[in-house]
């Protein structure tokens, strides 16, 4: 297991590229399941959880392969998929991997996908995907722990969700791309990964109206072609980047992202008192004094993004003042907090608000990463601290961020990492 070392090390300063967007890619990823032929992605961050995609889609028989050692493009060829069976082994590996199902049920008829579970964030259930799934026709049968599904012929049909869903939107998405008649997703996400997976499905020839709104209707095709796509930059990435700047009052330029997909970071920071600016594919970001306390509320898009709540709250364990920080997307989402406080952060949580307290400075220490945005926290919060901070398991890290400590290294933090092997030489 690898491990970060930060140091506390004054303000960022300097340019610095995002990658694709995991979420997005990953949607897409399962999207190519829907038509035969080659489909190249390009901008594909080098990820695990993108690698454990490119499994489960040479597990169904696809060609699935990056175009070469270091290149961040994918080919897919879903021409034949011999086995439409994603097994617990990979499902469990990463929740997303459930997005195959729509478009297995679409193109095969059947599919046999393992139920993800829950994770370190909360229970995430997929009664929305399945309730959807349900109301274009597809016979469900739940057993010892897989769901199967079957449909002679998807069928379009009205489907109100219950809550906003961005992979449960995503999945009935696909397959009632390939299904007889319109469909309409009513209370549909919002995200920026629901609009680029629907202009994705446009450029394959299917027919998606109103990506971007929560009323999304598809009318279905007999077939699709597989494309070739450019995966937008990475507004979560863009986002932890820009709050590590934020934290040590830095002056940083973040290329390659779409400021309009991250306005509610955005917003939130100038609150904090960061000056920004934005251009096209770039957002400029320079924090002059000390952060200000703020209150934040997490939502749906375009509310302020759960996955930047962990990163927020590193920040604003430095801040001026009290702030609250409320978690209303996941129930379970707050296990960076011991860690912060190990690291002399000020935080009383009650229920699903964290009133996090302002202190001077946070001291450095060994602390574990639980999940992905958890992570990326505790890497902000040692880069505002003093002194030494290790953060362990970065696995989870590694998930969702291409190589972190470069990204940062190249705007002057001090970061890197420890591979297994130094740790063991070190301890000998
Ligand atoms: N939910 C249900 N039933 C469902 C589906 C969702 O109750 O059938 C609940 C979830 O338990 C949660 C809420 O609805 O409380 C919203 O979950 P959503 O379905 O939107 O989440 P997701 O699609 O499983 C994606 C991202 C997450 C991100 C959320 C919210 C991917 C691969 N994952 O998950 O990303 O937090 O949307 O924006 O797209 C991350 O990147 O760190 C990450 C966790």
């Amino acid at each position: 297991m690898d491990r970060i070392i930060v140091r506390g090390s004054g303000p960022l300063r300097g340019e610095v590229a995002v990658s694709g967007s995991k979420n997005s890619c990953l949607a897409l990823m399962a999207a190519t399941l829907l038509a035969p032929g080659e489909t190249v992605l390009t901008n594909v961050p080098r990820l695990r959880d993108v690698d454990a995609m490119l499994e489960i889609l040479r597990a169904l028989g696809a060609r699935a392969e990056w175009e070469g050692e270091g290149a961040h493009s994918v080919r897919i060829d879903a021409s034949r998929i011999h086995n439409p069976e994603a097994p617990y082994e990979l499902v469990r590996k990463m929740r997303a991997s459930f997005l195959v199902l729509g478009p297995l049920l679409a193109r095969c008829g059947t599919a046999r996908v393992s139920e993800p579970g829950g994770c370190a964030i909360g229970v995430r259930p997929v009664d929305q995907h399945l309730k959807g799934f349900e109301a274009l026709g597809a016979k469900l049968q739940l057993d010892h722990g897989y769901v199967d599904a079957s449909a002679v012929k998807l069928t379009g049909a009205r489907i109100a969700f219950d809550i906003s869903t961005v992979n449960g939107t995503q999945n009935v998405m696909m397959a009632a791309c390939l299904a007889d008649g319109e469909t309409v997703l009513e209370n549909a996400a919002r995200e920026p990964e629901v609009v680029e997976l629907a202009e994705f499905l446009l450029k394959m020839g299917a027919d998606v109206r109103g990506g971007g709104t929560d009323r999304i209707s598809i009318r279905g095709v007999s077939r699709l072609r597989a494309v070739r796509h450019r995966v937008a930059g990475d507004r979560i990435e863009a986002g932890t980047l820009l709050g590590a700047a934020v934290a040590t009052q830095g002056d940083i330029c973040v290329q390659g992202v779409d400021p309009a997909h991250l306005e509610s970071t955005l917003d939130k920071f100038r609150e904090c008192g960061a000056e920004i600016e934005t251009r096209p594919t770039e957002v400029r970001l320079r924090m002059p004094q000390r952060p200000r306390a703020v209150r934040v509320v997490t939502a749906p898009f375009p509310g302020f993004a759960t996955d930047m709540q962990a990163q927020l709250m590193a920040v604003l364990c430095v801040a001026e003042g009290s702030s609250v920080v409320t978690e209303r997307v996941f129930e379970n989402r707050f296990m960076h907090v011991p860690e912060l406080q190990r690291m002399g952060a000020d935080i009383h949580k009650e229920g699903a608000c964290a009133i996090i307290r302002g202190v001077d400075r946070l001291c450095g220490t060994d602390v574990m990463a639980s999940d992905l945005r958890a992570g990326a926290a505790l890497v902000i919060a040692g880069l505002a601290a003093e002194g030494q901070t290790i953060v362990h398991r970065v696995y989870h890290i590694d998930r969702g961020y291409e190589s972190i400590e470069t990204k940062l290294s190249a705007v002057g933090a001090a970061i890197h990492r420890e591979s297994v092997e130094t740790v063991v030489a070190k301890a000998a």
